[in-house]
């Protein structure tokens, strides 16, 4: 039958937050904080590429500066310029760029340009001088992730040409910095051996008479464990968010800022002998009582997780039984002696005590930290709580 209502056009679609990640910006500050004393003299550059890890990086952004934080940085010229839209005026690099990447847009914007190639550098010297605006730039060396940077044997041709850009004061040249493949093995050959490359990169670029106003190697790991790279600056990505680069060494005293939680959808008997989800992967061995949450899949719970994870509800852990769907999960609660309800909130993973932690979600599924906190999408609402709101 048609609609007996008429569909009103004017309806406005509110975010229904059955599922959402609450961002602690208070444990931001606080793991900047941490940070801060690690690097000692070193400045920190927060890094809020991946939309702050998937925590918001404006509103990240903001806490971290509050906290002592004095750069940010990015991959893309897009995140960085969002930044500047959010009103926000500190020093911001991004490096992950190509030889058409829209440099104008940067250069207006008063972005860092990270350059890996002599093509990239073309294209920033061409954009500055249509502009007629000094460019900003920073020369990201490869000095043995063999990634992104400038590899040794095409640096000098690179340093030609900077030369020439910074005479004619097209560019301004900012720093030299790379990156670490090992750092989560502190006391791995291969740190000291990029530390002895970066050295030597600085060294070439004072023989061609460029010398940078600052030179910058340490992600997280290093930062917390190897006061020895902080250089004159350390960008810190994970550790920021509050999760260890290195969980098998220590939580550095760091708080993770993110919380994955849902709301229970309902509560309900489930007689011994039947089956949960689908495939009946799980069957009730006695009468109990379970909690139906709806985060599934399409929010990042992964399916690979299915009966393999808690959720806490009222700082209790209950097991989560019978396949992951699309929408929602299953969650046993037993006897239910807590009494848990409907509109309940079950943490799913997050940084109180009690709560299921993002590591542990990654060392179930063989995966890194970094990747669990990426893993919330789609209907998840992100709310930010703390900071100077
Ligand atoms: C160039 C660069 N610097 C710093 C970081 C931050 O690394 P982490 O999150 O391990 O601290 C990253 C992250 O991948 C990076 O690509």
């Amino acid at each position: 039958m048609e609609g007996v209502n008429k569909p009103d056009p004017q309806v406005e679609n509110k975010p229904d937050p059955q599922v959402e990640i609450v961002v602690d910006l208070d444990a931001i500050a606080h793991n900047v904080r941490i940070l801060a004393e690690h690097a000692g003299d070193a400045a920190v550059m927060v890094v809020v590429k991946a939309d702050g890890y998937n925590h918001g990086a404006a509103e990240v952004a903001r806490a971290a500066l509050a906290a002592g934080a004095r750069e940010l940085g990015t991959t893309t010229v897009s995140e960085a310029v969002e930044l500047r839209a959010a009103g926000i005026t500190a020093p911001i690099l991004c490096w992950l760029n190509t030889s058409d990447t829209d440099y104008a847009n940067a250069i207006a914007a008063d972005i860092e340009i990270g350059v890996s190639a002599l093509t990239q550098l073309e294209g920033v010297a061409k954009a500055a001088r249509e502009l007629g605006r000094t460019a900003t730039v920073s020369l990201k060396v490869d000095t043995g992730l063999n990634r992104n940077g400038i590899p040794a044997a095409e640096f000098p041709e690179v340093l030609d040409l900077l030369g020439r850009l910074v005479a004619e004061e097209t560019v301004r040249f900012r720093a030299i910095f790379s990156h670490l493949a090992l750092a989560d093995e502190p006391q791995h050959p291969v740190n000291d051996m990029q530390r002895e490359r970066f050295l030597e990169f600085i060294a070439t670029a004072k023989e061609h008479g460029l010398q940078p106003e600052l030179v910058h190697l340490a992600n997280s790991a290093a930062a917390l464990t190897r006061p020895d790279l902080a250089f004159d600056m350390v960008r810190p990505g994970i550790a920021v968010y509050g999760l260890s680069p290195i969980p098998e060494l220590s939580d550095f005293g760091l708080r993770p800022a993110m919380t994955f939680r849902a709301r229970v959808l309902r509560v309900k008997r489930v007689a011994a002998g039947e089956g949960v989800s689908y495939g009946h992967e799980w069957t009730a061995d006695r009468d109990t009582t379970v909690a139906l949450v709806p985060a599934g899949y399409a929010d990042g719970v992964p399916r690979l997780l299915g009966g393999r994870f808690s959720v806490a509800l009222g700082g209790v852990r209950y097991p989560q039984i019978g396949r992951v769907c699309m929408d929602q999960i299953v969650v046993d609660l037993g006897e239910n002696e807590a009494g848990v309800r409907a509109g309940d909130t079950a943490v799913l993973f997050g940084g109180e005590p009690g709560h299921p932690h993002a590591q542990e979600w990654a060392d179930t599924l063989g995966t890194i930290n970094y990747e669990i906190v990426c893993y919330p999408r789609g209907r998840v609402v992100r709310t930010h709580v703390g900071g100077d709101r």
